[in-house]
Order: structure tokens, then sequence, then C-alpha cells
């Protein structure tokens, strides 16, 4: 299959950060982690990433959940979402503002990573910004599989359309938008939600089935394997993720969950250097600084 990618240069940055679970303040499941949340928004600060990815379930979507009605019949789809031709009314509303408000906090840093590129005189000032869509954003996907009339009915932005990307804003923000399952290349890093393989070793098994260098989410926790190949070795990174890790759902099952985001820093050729932040605490360490969240 032929893989979208992006060309980087040498001494271009990347931040990834995953699993934000942007939700309503309502919402029993989701939500972002704001102390994790604040460490990452600083560490930008830091880093001033020439390339930003967000690898997916930037929203919890709640309303829209798989699992939300699988103890009972779910009423119709017009009944408790569109609810009215008034998008405000919609039970999506408070998540779609709570994930807009958070890409806010990165376009904002990212805008700013720009204008000192731009003063420093360098070659390439705009950022390049990515969002891949995660398994959350497909629940988005599936309502509207559901009830076609989304496609068409007026969002809370006053646009056409409910996919996941218009809820977002992403066209607007100059956000890429990978859908869910593709993998995309950043240099010689593959990128993807995660998902694929979830067992206990999944990034050694990621690397035995995909034989590429690989980073992904999903899974909440921080994993990372490396192979031998008749080239050079390829890694695998799961990186942790940075919502509540409290949740409702999981029933007090315990975790192996972790607040953490990526950095990485690309050579010649799309060769790349990992380094994986952890968050604990609400603190972490960025180029010898200490963050607190
Ligand atoms: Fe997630």
């Amino acid at each position: 299959m032929r893989r979208r990618k992006y060309r980087t240069k040498p001494g271009q940055t990347m931040l990834v950060c995953s699993d934000t679970h942007w939700a309503s303040p309502n919402c029993p499941e989701g939500g972002v982690d704001p102390q994790a949340e604040s460490c990452m928004l600083q560490a930008m600060e830091i880093v001033k990433p020439d390339i930003f990815c967000h690898i997916g379930d930037a929203g919890e979507w709640n309303p829209a959940s798989l699992w939300k009605f699988s103890r009972r019949k779910r009423p119709p789809v017009d009944g408790y979402i569109l609810n009215s031709v008034d998008p405000k009314r919609c039970d999506l509303y408070e998540d779609i503002i709570a994930v807009n408000e958070g890409l806010d906090k990165i376009d904002a840093r990212l805008t700013a990573a720009d204008e000192y590129r731009k003063a420093a005189g360098k070659a390439v000032v705009a950022s390049r910004r990515i969002m891949i869509e995660g398994n959350h954003e497909v629940w988005v996907d599936n309502l509207l599989l559901e009830n076609p009339a989304f496609n068409s009915a007026t969002n809370p932005w006053g646009k056409p359309g409910w996919s996941p990307d218009r809820l977002m804003q992403l066209k607007k923000r100059k956000w890429d938008y990978i859908p869910h399952g593709e993998v995309f290349y950043v240099g010689r890093l593959g990128m993807y939600h995660g998902g694929h393989y979830s067992t206990t070793y999944h990034a050694a098994r990621h690397l035995a089935e995909y034989s590429s260098s690989i980073m992904y989410a999903h899974t909440h926790d921080q994993q990372s394997a490396k192979k031998a190949t008749l080239g050079e070795p390829i890694g695998g990174w799961s990186i942790g993720c940075l919502c509540d890790m409290d949740k409702p759902f999981m029933k007090g099952k315990p975790t192996r969950w972790s607040h953490a985001f990526a950095i990485v820093h690309f050579r010649e050729g799309g060769r790349f250097n990992v380094e994986i932040v952890e968050i604990f605490d609400g603190r972490c360490w960025v180029y010898g600084q200490e963050i607190v969240g």
C-alpha cells in the first residue's frame, strides 16, 4: 500500500501527544488530566516544535459512545443527538466546545513557535499540524453512518456536516486529518492511533507485524521495543495518554496507564531520536528543565 508521508528536514522537532479525551465537564468517563495537559503545553513552549501530531482520541465524545447503550436499547439518533434544529442543544455540544478549547491552547503555542522561527529568520516557519483519528472519533463517524442527516445538518460552527474533523474545525486550523487505521509517516517514523495489536507486549508485536518504526497510543500505557533488521534496527513506541485515568468504565481494574508525551528530533534522511517524557504526579522534565503542571 502507498503510504502518505511528510518529508522532514534535519533539525526539525516534533511533539506528539495522544488520548486527551477532552470532554464536557459533566462527562462521567472522559476529560483531560489538567496537570498532564499543562505539562505538555509548557513543554511546547520550551521545545517550539516544527511538527505537532495528536495521535487520536482528542475527544471523549461520550454521547456517541458505542458502549453508552450497551445495556439498554439505543433511542433513535435524532432523539438524543440532534435533539432540535439548534446544534447548541445537541448532546455532543459540550464535548465539541471542550475539544476546541483544547485545540485552541495547542494552536496558540504552535503559532507562538511559528513567530519565534520567523523572528529567527528560519527557512521553514509554519508548523505542520497533524491530527490522527482515534477510535473515539470513529464513534462520531458511526453516528453519521447511522443517521446520514448529520452530513448536511448545520454544526455548532454554522457549517454543514458533523464529521469529527469538521467539529474540530481542522481545516480552519490548518491541521491535516488522517483517518483511523492509516499509518502516516513523518520522516521514517510511522504514526497511527493504535489498536491493531493490544496484547501484553504490543510494542514488540507491532514491530513483528509492521516491520517498520511505529509510534501509537490507544492502550494509554508506555511501552517500547526494538527489532533488528538487515538494515537499521527499528523501534516501536506506545506513548501513554494525557487523560484523566480514573475511569468508571474500568470498574476498579488496576492498569499500567501513564501520562506521557513524546519529543522526536529528526536528522538526515528522516532518521530520528525519540524521547518519551513521562509525567508523574503532575511533573516532568524537558531538556533538563523541571515542569510542574
Ligand atoms: Fe483513548
